[in-house]
This record gives structure tokens, sequence and C-alpha cells, in this order.
């Protein structure tokens, strides 16, 4: 068997600090779940000093991931070491990545210390999150425009501190191939206890080489990857991991390497990943682009016919790609459900098919369509985190007028309190129904951001309404599907309703602790 790299995804860490509205607790856990099916090795799951969101969610998800290890950011900062360390502290064994910049540039002009300053700072740090976890990793901030002597010197003091995973980062995404795997290959070369760590290499994408970086790593030694499913990430990304697990997986023989990974969990999690994310996936996107594996020009057809691999280098089927999808409705029956969870590898004995089938048609209305990852939160994610769902709509009506005026009415459950409320006239239905709802509700919310879309074909098409809103400067995301595009609209508010709920619900739970 050839050696294994460790495979880490952050995407709900470098992946989630990108995205234009944060992702709720309920959202995170989804997709560490299909994050850890997937046999990731290591999951950074947030960075929880900085939100009390993201606090919750990191506790949270330590709460329920058993099979892969999970990871929390810190700077070299005592508070923010010792709050990863409280935040994970349900997990039997966690790991704390502290990281600080160690190029001259980020020295001088962001931190304003000189190197041995930062050297001490980085082994204090290391020694502080030691009292926490034996598993500590470093990453040298900016370690591509790191000058090679300092580098060096760096990484054999923390070595020699405990740590136990270097990880070597082309932050801004400056680095070619050549140049990175020198990097790496300098460090074998010059650095005395390398042999006792781990080296990582953690690329961004903005010269577009984050992936090809990366391989070139990999032939330099290095042993664990980091990236993001879909390569999300600060500003044009990070490593995309379906790619690395697949250039490892196909090229075996030239990289002598191997993974953990479950080949079928790649295209689901690519996809549960972009629709929670709202982060489309562009058509042709390596591995899961929806062009990926398909055929246009005659010959090509003509080869594929005669033999799949003429011109396909990855059997679609091997990670788990379904040319044609059921969609999951309120119309759906039982049979349907079961066959979606059968297709996730659930057996009917891991479930109620009785209470899962009744609080299906209960989200089925809420929503209009349901995912496989929505049956499997229903199916296994603690109720409570439903219990949250504050808002919902019980009716509406909306008058509108050709080059008039609209109004809307709608009747709204807060908890347990009903009530009812018009609009004044307004320019459209959209913003009617909006209006009305927010004289019941008083969220000062300004919207950012309104996109339909149109979810499968003719008449029976859904139309999906995506919005994006601003609540006391925090962007929230909300997504609607029904048949009438006015419903999807006011499904898409109410989501962004329960979304500001429940961010309120987890400040006053922190503010409450911390007293
Ligand atoms: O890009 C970067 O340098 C980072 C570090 C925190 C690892 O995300
Ligand atoms: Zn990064």
């Amino acid at each position: 068997m050839n050696p294994k790299v460790i495979i880490f995804d952050t995407t709900l860490r470098d992946g989630e600090q990108a995205l234009q509205a944060s992702l709720s607790v309920k959202e995170k856990l989804q997709i560490a779940l299909c994050l850890e099916k997937t046999g990731i090795d290591i999951m950074e799951i947030g960075f929880p000093v900085s939100s009390p969101g993201d606090f919750k969610s990191v506790q949270t998800i330590s709460k329920n991931i058993k099979n892969s290890r999970i990871c929390s950011l810190a700077r070299c900062v005592e508070k923010d070491i010792d709050i990863a360390a409280e935040a994970m502290s349900a997990s039997d064994s966690f790991r704390i990545h502290v990281f600080l910049a160690t190029s001259t540039l980020h020295m001088e002009s962001k931190l304003k210390k000189n190197f041995n300053e930062i050297t001490d700072m980085a082994i204090y740090s290391v020694k502080r999150a030691l009292r926490y976890t034996d598993d500590v990793e470093f990453s040298c901030e900016d370690a591509s425009r790191t000058t090679m002597d300092n580098l060096c010197r760096i990484v054999e003091k923390l070595i020699n501190s405990g740590v136990k995973t270097i990880n070597i980062p082309d932050t801004v995404g400056y680095s070619i191939p050549n140049e990175l795997s020198y990097i790496i290959k300098n460090l074998f070369e010059r650095v005395p206890n390398i042999h006792k760590s781990i080296i990582s290499v953690h690329c961004h994408n903005d010269l577009g080489m984050a992936v090809g970086n990366s391989i070139s790593a990999i032939q330099a030694g290095a042993r664990q990857i980091e990236g993001t499913i879909n390569g999300l990430g600060e500003r044009a990304g990070n490593t995309a991991l379906e790619e690395i697990i697949m250039a490892i997986k196909v090229r075996e023989d030239l990289l002598g390497v191997s993974t953990n990974i479950n080949y079928k969990e790649i295209y689901r999690t690519s996809q549960i990943i972009s629709r929670i994310c709202n982060m489309p996936i562009p058509a042709n996107k390596a591995i899961v682009g929806s062009n990926a594996f398909s055929h246009s020009s005659g010959i090509h057809q003509d080869g594929v016919l005669k033999n799949r691999e003429n011109y396909e280098i990855i059997d679609p089927i091997s990670i788990g790609f379904k040319r044609v999808k059921l969609n999951l409705t309120s119309r759906s029956g039982r049979a349907a459900v079961k066959h979606y969870m059968s297709e996730m590898g659930y057996k009917d004995t891991d479930y109620n098919i009785n209470e899962l089938y009744s609080d299906f048609l209960k989200l089925a209305d809420k929503k209009g369509q349901v995912f496989d990852y929505d049956l499997e939160s229903l199916a296994f994610i603690n109720k409570q985190q439903d219990e949250l769902e504050h808002f919902s709509l019980q009716f509406f009506s909306v008058q509108s007028i050709s080059n008039g005026l609209s109004t809307a009415s709608v009747k709204l459950l807060c908890g347990k309190k009903v009530y009812i409320e018009s609009s004044t006239t307004s320019n459209g239905p959209v913003d009617a129904i909006y209006q009305a709802l927010n004289r019941i509700t008083h969220f000062p919310i300004i919207l950012k951001k309104f996109e339909l879309t149109a979810k499968g074909q003719g008449k029976d098409a859904l139309g999906q309404v995506d919005i994006l809103v601003e609540y006391k400067k925090r962007k929230f995301h909300g997504v609607g599907l029904a048949t009438d595009i006015i419903e999807s609209s006011a499904k898409a508010m109410i989501n962004v309703l329960n979304n500001i709920w429940q961010a309120k619900q987890v400040n006053k739970k922190l503010k409450k602790l911390k007293k």
C-alpha cells in the first residue's frame, strides 16, 4: 500500500469565511456530517474566537463527529487558543491549528514585529496549545513569500517545541509549482528534525495554480494537503479537494501515494456544499461540474460508446455521480424516501420510517423540494435544531394590478403566537409581502440581493428564490422553493427570519454562559 496523504478540509473555516452570508449551526453540522462520511481525515470546523456563532457551531460539531479528527484555528493569542480548546472539549481528541505570518512583508507592515519576536510568539503559543492536546499544527502564514533561511529556522524550533504538523501556506496564491516544491525540498534537506513532523501545504488559487502547487508539494514530500470542497475560500478560493483526491487516485502510478477517501461520496458532498453555501458549481468544473462527464463532439461520443476509457479518465459512477436524479416533494411517497435513504447507505433499521415520513411531509410543505441531506438531518440530527424554526407562514394573499400598486396580507406563526398584518400599497407583490412580514417582526433588514431561478422543466418547474439580506451589519441568506414564485419569495424571507432568530438565540445563550 502506498503511503497516505492526509486530507485536511477547511470548507467550514477558510471556505465559510468567504461566503456572502455565514452559515447557521445546523447547516455547518450538515456539512460536517457529509465530510465525515466522505472519509476526510481532519476537518477544520471554525475559528471559535471570531464570533459566538462560530463558537457554538464548533461546540455542536465536536459533539457529533466521531470518525474524522476535528480542528479549530487560533492566532498566537492566549484567548484564541483557550477558546479553541474549550469549544472542542466535547471531543476525545482534537487538533489546535495556530498560525502567525513569517514573511518579511507581513512581519513588517502587518504585525510590526521582527523575526525573533515572531519566533518567540509562535513557540509560546504552541506551548499553550500543547496544554490542551498533543496534536498541534502550526502555519507559517505567507510561507511562500518567507525567506528560506527564516522558514528553516522557525520550522526547526517549532518541531522542537512539539508541533506535529507544519503547514506551509501559499496564502496569497503567489507560488508556481516548481517554486513550492523547491521550498518543501529545501525544508527536507536543511531542517535536521523535519522527519519528526508531517509537512502540509495550504494553497490559494489566485493564479489558478492551487491544485498544481499542491500536487508538486506532494512530489516533494508533503503528506498533508489542505483545501476545500469545490475550491471555496478566500478570494479565488483554495485547493479543490475533490480534484486533489482524484488526481492522487488516477495518477497513483506517478505520485505513489493514496488517501483514505470514500470516493462514492465525492459528488454528493460537492452538491450538498454547493447548495448549502449557495455557491453554484460551474458546468465545466473538473470532477464535479455538470459537463465533467458529458461528451459533445461526434468523434468523442463515438469513442466513448466503443470504450468509455477512450475519452474518460474517471468512471463517473465511482465518485457517486448520478445522471438522473429524483426530486423529493410533498407528492413523493414513502418508497421514494426509503429509496433515497438506501442510496445514502442507510438500512431500514437505522431509522423509523413512520417518523421520518411524517417529518419529511412537514418539511416538504415548508421548503417545496427536499434533498437527501435534509432527510439525513431529519432522521439523525438532534431535533432541537429544528425546534429553533420560530417563524412559520400560515397564510398569505396578494393583490397585484398591472401598472399599479400591490398589497399583501400575511398570517405568521411566531413561536406559539399568531399575527396577522397587511402591507400598505407597495410597488410589487414581493415588496408587499415583505412589508407585511416586516410589520410583524420589525427586524431592521436591508434586502441586498434577490435571485429567481427555475428548478426542473416545463409547467411543473419550481421557482427558487435566493435572497441575501443585511441585518445589523451581518449578512443572512435565505432560500424558498415553490411552484408559485410569490410563495417562494415569502419562503425565502421566512428562512432568513428564522436564521436571524437562531443567531439571536445563540448570542443570548452565550451571553448567559459568560455571566
Ligand atoms: O491562507 C492562509 O494562510 C490561512 C492560514 C490561516 C493557514 O488560511
Ligand atoms: Zn487560507
